[in-house]
């Protein structure tokens, strides 16, 4: 069928809305009308070029949901008009990651980036009207107004949820929260550091808070993005990493934070290298945010690694079971502890997503989301 989305040409590049061919769906894919999809900023790394990916043009938007419009043959488990979450991370449910809980890590994310079909990587569900393939961000480029993904990706859920707010759950909500409860771990009484309040700082910043972290300290430049942090949950606010390290040591008998989550839009070495000094003995860093993908090197003092016994962990989805995680945090939604109405700052039409991204690095959004 024919349809619509946002396509990155050349990197760096910027978000251009073209029409686009379709594949209809095949056994184990799905064909969706999309309901809304979050601009997150790992799109904006692929705009840059931080993250290249595997052909140009690339379709973008891995953050969304909607309403399944087709079934492939034989592809039990969905039908038509079933509403869908889509994880941007596949979980094919057999490899030894998804057998043993962890499903963030399925082997099937090798081919997020290659946008082709992950058994079939020379087959792309898009393409040009003039026949050349266009690549899927993550396997399900959410800036389409309609898109063809395989079951792997898609997590039904239930009948009245708000796919505007639940697009959220598909990768800002579970990766911010999962950074802090799953990566980091954070436990009662915890000093926890958050630095970089966007979609996943955010979510991070409350994943601390449910953990029940004492002090929740989120670090932002931007005074908008401190105010939003302090409605969700932080207990205090700061401009800089080592501001965030000082007032952590206050709390703390001159120790320093338990956990501390770098989410920073663009993240670089020296970010976790601070974020390093400001956690405590055995204290644990949990590094989400992205950078430039081929930048090598942690300026960190490897003596304060070895003496200090401090851990380094990177976390991908929030260390999260999509299929399991994202119904578990809508009930925490539609029980009132989990905020994602709030999340939601601007909404943007399809048209509208070069601004989108404008906007966030004008640091003017919490999240914004495309509404289809
Ligand atoms: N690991 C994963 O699974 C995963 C998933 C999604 C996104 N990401 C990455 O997480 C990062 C954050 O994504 P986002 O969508 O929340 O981005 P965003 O742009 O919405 O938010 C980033 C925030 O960092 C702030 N910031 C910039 N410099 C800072 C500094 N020196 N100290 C503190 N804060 C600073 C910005 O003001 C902004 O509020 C990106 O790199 C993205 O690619 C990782
Ligand atoms: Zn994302
Ligand atoms: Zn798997």
């Amino acid at each position: 069928m024919k349809t619509r989305g946002a396509v990155i040409r050349q990197a760096p590049g910027k978000y251009e809305v073209v029409n686009l061919e379709l594949d209809d769906p095949r056994q184990g894919e799905l064909r969706v009308r999309m309901v809304a999809s979050g601009l997150c900023h790992s799109d904006d790394h692929v705009a840059t070029g931080d993250i290249p990916v595997g052909v140009y043009p690339f379709a973008g938007g891995h953050e969304g949901g909607g309403i399944v419009d087709a079934v492939g043959p034989n592809t039990p488990g969905f039908a038509e008009g079933d509403k869908v979450v889509f994880s941007f991370l596949p979980g094919c449910g057999r490899c030894r990651w998804c057998a043993t809980g962890h499903q963030n890590l399925c082997d099937l994310g090798a081919g997020l980036l290659a946008g082709a079909r992950w058994n079939d990587p020379t087959s792309y569900r898009l393409h040009l009207e003039d026949g050349s393939p266009v690549g899927q961000m993550c396997g399900i480029s959410t800036f389409c107004e309609y898109t063809t993904v395989a079951v792997d990706s898609a997590v039904k859920v239930a009948e009245d949820t708000p796919l505007e707010k639940a697009c959220l759950l598909g990768c800002s909500v579970g990766t911010g929260w999962g950074s802090a409860v799953n990566t980091g771990e954070v436990r009662p009484g915890d000093t926890v550091i958050v630095a970089g309040v966007g979609g996943i700082g955010a979510n991070a910043v409350q994943g601390a808070a449910h953990a029940g972290a004492a002090n929740v300290i989120a670090v932002d430049p931007v005074a908008f993005k401190r105010e939003a942090a302090e409605s969700l949950g932080a207990t205090h606010t700061v401009a800089s990493i080592p501001e965030a390290g000082e007032l952590a040591r206050s709390f703390t008998n001159g120790q320093g934070a338990d956990v501390a989550i770098v989410t920073i839009g663009v993240t670089k070495g020296e970010h976790v290298a601070e974020a390093f000094s400001g956690v405590r003995k055995q204290g644990t860093v949990v590094v989400t945010g992205l950078g430039n993908v081929t930048e090598v090197g942690l300026p960190i003092a490897i003596s304060e690694l070895t003496l200090l016994e401090k851990k380094l962990k990177g976390s991908l989805f929030g260390s999260s079971n999509p299929s399991a995680d994202i119904p578990r945090l809508l009930e925490l939604y539609r029980a009132g502890h989990l905020k994602l109405d709030e999340l939601v700052t601007t909404e943007y039409s399809l048209d509208e997503v070069a601004r989108g991204y404008e906007d966030m690095h004008a640091g003017k959004n919490i999240r914004g989301v495309i509404r289809y």
